[in-house]
């Protein structure tokens, strides 16, 4: 836990310490810490709390007490230096003073300069931030993250507040249920929701909460990029080695068991059209958790900074949702570092922050990643362990065209004999899923449109007019074939 690190980290004499938060966590971390040092009175430690707009206020006690001409990051400072308490000093967006434009020279020789002078006393500074990047304090600020909350921390939360719900409202039971749905947000988040919920409907039940604090984590996942993807209408046919593979590691996710390997991921390159983002959303389903679907583009920011921001938000999301399926479709365009809406060297913070999050992460997060052109992707990204497999997904074979015919027919209605089947299986070659898919679509549009059933006729008519992807671009095929015999593993 967090505070316990601190508390090791404060007692030791550690005297500058950075904390990540996202900004509506910034005064649940702040109220955490104080209650935390208030547990622990043998330690008199004072929690201080400072912002450039009100300057520096004692925590804890009934009325934020604010001291005088503290606003200033350098007077702010100054009154740390002259004061002997045992204490810590919660500096929120205090970064903005050290780098950046609005960056003071003074301040930082001055921070620098007391971060050595604190070690020998009994006061530590913490800067609270969003994204902490100090390089100048490298070997001497210790960073620690306050992730989203547990569902331990949300479990309780809840309770305290229902408890506290005036009487006329009914008390929702906290179930859960109604936990899961909390996960992905901040505690001030959930305050909001659930307060806005129960204004506007004082009766609700829990199933009802859950589903209101639902509709508040959607819009938030919204603004990340991330939708939370439905499971698929259709079946996916073939695929057979990446199920049967899938089916050996599903018990291996989310397990207890920590000692047993956690599966990470997998990566799916491969022709486009041949069923990769269906079989995406069919992993969620398979594995019994929910789909994020990462745009991975909505990300890009034209702040510098920002972008790598966005992605750790949408990973600590992930985390706090866990267990999950974090599903980022057409990943190679995140590296495109030559398109026009962003520049290489964001791409590269972008691929850094998140081939360290694959190796770091504790908390089950499946990744599947799709891509259909491998040339932009960094070899780093494809060595072996990063993803537990990469497969290749190839036009679909006879069997599978079979498999993929009968779901889209079956979609429809439409029964056709075995024979008749087989002749478009024959006539299929080439296709990729996509287009087996559009046949059908396209048949059963033909025959309503003239109002009669749909015969094999229907599907052969369309069938003339489609030239499979395949033919007019075998050379791309072939070179991602090739470049699959070395590097992937055939998903069927
Ligand atoms: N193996 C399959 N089984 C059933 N349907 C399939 C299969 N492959 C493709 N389809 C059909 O084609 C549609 C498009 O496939 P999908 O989007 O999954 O392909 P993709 O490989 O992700 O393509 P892209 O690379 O262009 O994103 C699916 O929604 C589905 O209707
Ligand atoms: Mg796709």
């Amino acid at each position: 836990m967090i505070f316990t690190e601190i508390e090791h980290f404060v007692t030791a004499n550690f005297s500058l310490l950075g904390v990540t938060c996202t900004p509506s966590s910034v005064s649940s971390f702040t109220r955490e810490l104080t209650a935390y040092a208030a547990n622990y009175p043998d330690e008199g430690y004072e929690v201080f709390f400072w912002t450039y707009d009100k300057g520096l206020g004692k925590c804890g006690s009934q009325e934020f007490e604010l001291l005088p001409n503290t606003n200033d990051p350098l007077n702010v400072l100054e009154q740390i230096e002259d004061t002997q308490d045992k204490a810590v000093y919660v500096l929120h967006n205090f970064q903005q003073f050290l780098t950046g434009q609005k960056a003071d020279p003074l301040v930082v020789a001055r921070l620098f300069n007391l971060a050595h002078k604190l070690k020998t006393t009994n006061q530590t500074i913490i800067l609270l931030e969003e994204d902490i990047k100090l390089p100048m304090f490298e070997g001497l600020i210790h960073v620690f993250d306050y992730g989203l909350p547990s569902a331990a921390v949300i479990k309780a939360f809840l309770k305290q507040l229902v408890n506290r719900l005036p009487p006329g409202i009914t008390k929702p039971h906290v179930g859960n249920e109604l936990v899961r749905s909390c996960q992905g947000l901040t505690i001030a988040e959930i305050n909001d929701a659930i307060r806005f919920s129960l204004k506007k409907y004082p009766q609700l039940n829990s199933d009802i909460l859950g589903q209101q604090v639902n509709q508040f984590k959607l819009a938030k996942l919204k603004r990340l990029g991330v939708e939370l993807s439905h499971e698929p209408d259709v079946k996916v046919g073939g695929f057979k080695t990446l199920k049967t593979w899938l089916t050996r590691r599903k018990k291996l996710f989310a397990s207890p068991n920590k000692k047993l390997p956690q599966p990470k991921g997998v990566m799916l390159v491969g022709v486009p059209g041949c069923g990769k983002s269906l079989i995406a959303k069919n992993i969620g389903s398979e594995l019994g958790v929910p789909v994020m679907h990462l745009d991975i583009r909505s990300l890009y920011h034209s702040l510098l900074g920002e972008t790598e921001k966005n992605l750790r938000r949408v990973l600590k999301t992930a985390e706090a949702i866990a267990p999950v399926c974090l599903w980022i479709d057409e990943i190679e365009k995140a590296f495109d570092g030559g398109s026009s809406t962003h520049d290489g060297g964001v791409s590269k913070g972008v691929f850094g922050t998140f081939l360290n999050w694959m190796q770091e992460k504790q908390q089950p997060v499946f990744v599947v990643a799709t891509a259909n052109k491998v040339n932009s992707l960094p070899p780093e990204f494809l060595r072996k362990g990063r993803f537990d497999e990469i497969f290749f997904v190839d036009l679909p074979n006879t069997e599978e065209r079979s498999d993929i015919l009968a779901i889209h027919l079956k979609k429809f209605e439409i029964n056709l004999s075995v024979e008749q089947v087989q002749t478009l299986v024959k006539k299929t070659e080439d296709f990729t899923g996509a287009e087996i898919a559009y046949l059908v679509t396209e048949a059963v549009t033909l025959a309503h449109a003239e109002e009669r059933q749909l015969s094999l006729l229907d599907l052969e008519t369309v069938l003339k007019e489609i030239t499979p992807q395949a033919d007019r671009d075998y050379e791309s095929i072939q070179q991602i074939r090739s470049w699959a015999r070395l590097m992937a593993r055939p998903a069927s």
